[in-house]
């Protein structure tokens, strides 16, 4: 008896230790943990409130000591913006933007419980994918690029051709869309919701009644995504504390990033790095969006004409394969394109051409090697690992 007992015993601790091992199959709680206290996703917000720059802006600031001569490379406009017109959305409530969190990483949201919002948006990409097409409902193909959601509360339109305005909006989308989540309608997940133990207690403290609704599915979800926001990449070390500084090499590549010899700038302008939002201008009009002569004919036409949304460039060094169809593994190769093989298109955008031609940046290796150095300090040091926005069934 004790002998078996005994055998059961080491058995036992056997397969447990096989299950602790395999970390990416088994740690998975059947309910959300969270924190005794909500997260103060409210207190994030805040930090959006003053994410501009001092008016009288210094150039030197990022170079205390570097031997760079920014002069040398024309610098035309350093504007890096604020945040004027939000995508009306505001967090009003942290418990809200926990049952958010909980619904973003639930796979019960898809139709036979395989996927959720997190297999296509991981933290540890800063909720991009890691690969060109992303796996969906049944093991289909999505047919673009998943994208990283970098500040969404900066962006006044969502997806790869700015077709969504409203993040609230947006939400229904992934759900329902077939690909995605295969869910057939909101009514269906209500249903669902209704009958999982844990989400009482949580749209009842976030709401003040345990209801299930697609609006309040929406609004958690669209509160929690719109929290995501950071500030604390060396970049910004630098613009709030200007004794930080960039190396030569980094300093190297933000100069020509701002210069009229790569333009880079005038598409991913602002704080955000993305689409520059001068009302009434040509990036307002087409919502955004720009041809960057990627193809001589589009298989994608995106928002029409090769037109694809102008993405922000913060974490990209963590959010590769890049562009709406993940063609490019690495950023080396997504300079190369725009130092040597921009095609010509009729929509070609005008920054991106030279007396009617494609434009041939004409950069140097050491000019590639400083444009990556550059869009490595865009990351910021905490949104892989910030717990506010981790994975509450996984330990
Ligand atoms: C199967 C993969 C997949 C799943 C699941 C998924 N997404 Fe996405 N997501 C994508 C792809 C692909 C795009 C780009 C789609 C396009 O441009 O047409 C995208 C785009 C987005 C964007 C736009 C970002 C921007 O800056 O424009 C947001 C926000 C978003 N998803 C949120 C969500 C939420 C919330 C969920 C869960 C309800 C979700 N996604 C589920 C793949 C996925
Ligand atoms: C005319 C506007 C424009 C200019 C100039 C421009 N970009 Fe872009 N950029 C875009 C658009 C639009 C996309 C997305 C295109 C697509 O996916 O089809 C993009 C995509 C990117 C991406 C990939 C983003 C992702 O999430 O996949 C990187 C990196 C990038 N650009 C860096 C740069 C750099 C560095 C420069 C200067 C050498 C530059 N861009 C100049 C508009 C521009």
């Amino acid at each position: 008896m004790k002998t078996t007992i005994l055998r059961i015993a080491i058995f036992s601790a056997i397969v447990l230790g096989i299950l602790a091992c395999n970390k990416d199959i088994n740690n998975y709680h059947d309910s959300p943990q969270l924190p005794e206290v909500a997260y103060d996703y409210m207190q994030i917000m805040a930090q959006t409130d003053d994410f501009k720059l001092p008016p009288a802006f210094d150039v030197n600031m990022f170079a205390p000591t570097s031997s760079v001569v920014l002069e040398d490379f024309n610098i035309t406009n350093i504007n890096f913006g604020s945040i004027e017109n939000r995508p009306n959305i505001d967090i009003v409530n942290n418990d809200v933007a926990t049952l958010g969190r909980v619904l973003f990483y639930d796979k019960k949201l898809s139709k036979n419980n395989s996927i959720s919002c997190a297999s296509c948006h991981k933290q540890h990409k800063a909720f991009a994918d890691g690969t060109a097409l992303s796996e969906g409902f049944g093991g289909k193909k999505t047919t673009r690029n998943s994208m990283s959601l970098v500040n969404p509360i900066m962006n006044n339109s969502f997806f790869w051709d700015s077709r969504q305005h409203s993040l609230k909006q947006l939400t229904f989308e992934p759900i329902t869309n077939h690909i995605e989540m295969g869910i057939e309608d909101m009514q269906t997940l209500v249903y669902k919701l209704e009958n999982v133990d844990y989400y009482a207690n949580l749209f009842e403290n976030a709401f003040g009644d345990n209801n299930v609704t697609p609006e309040k599915i929406a609004e958690a979800m669209s509160q929690f995504v719109a929290s995501i926001f950071t500030r604390d990449s060396k970049f910004d070390e630098v613009i709030e504390n200007s004794s930080a500084g960039l190396s030569g090499l980094e300093m190297h590549g933000m100069a020509l990033f701002f210069s009229d010899r790569t333009n880079c700038s005038g598409c991913h302008s602002g704080l955000n790095f993305s689409a520059p939002d001068v009302p009434g201008g040509a990036y307002q009009q087409s919502e955004g969006t720009a041809n960057i002569g990627l193809e001589v004919e589009y298989a994608d036409n995106g928002k029409g004409s090769g037109k694809f949304k102008i993405p922000s460039l913060r974490n990209i060094a963590l959010t590769g394969p890049y562009m709406h169809d993940g063609r490019f593994n690495t950023l080396r190769e997504v300079l190369e394109h725009y130092n040597e093989d921009v095609n010509p298109h009729t929509h070609l955008d005008s920054k991106l051409k030279e007396n009617g031609t494609p434009i041939k940046m004409n950069l140097t290796e050491l000019d590639l090697d400083a444009l990556e150095a550059f869009l490595v300090t865009l990351t910021s040091k905490s949104i892989t690992t910030n717990p506010m926005y981790g994975n509450p069934f996984q330990y």
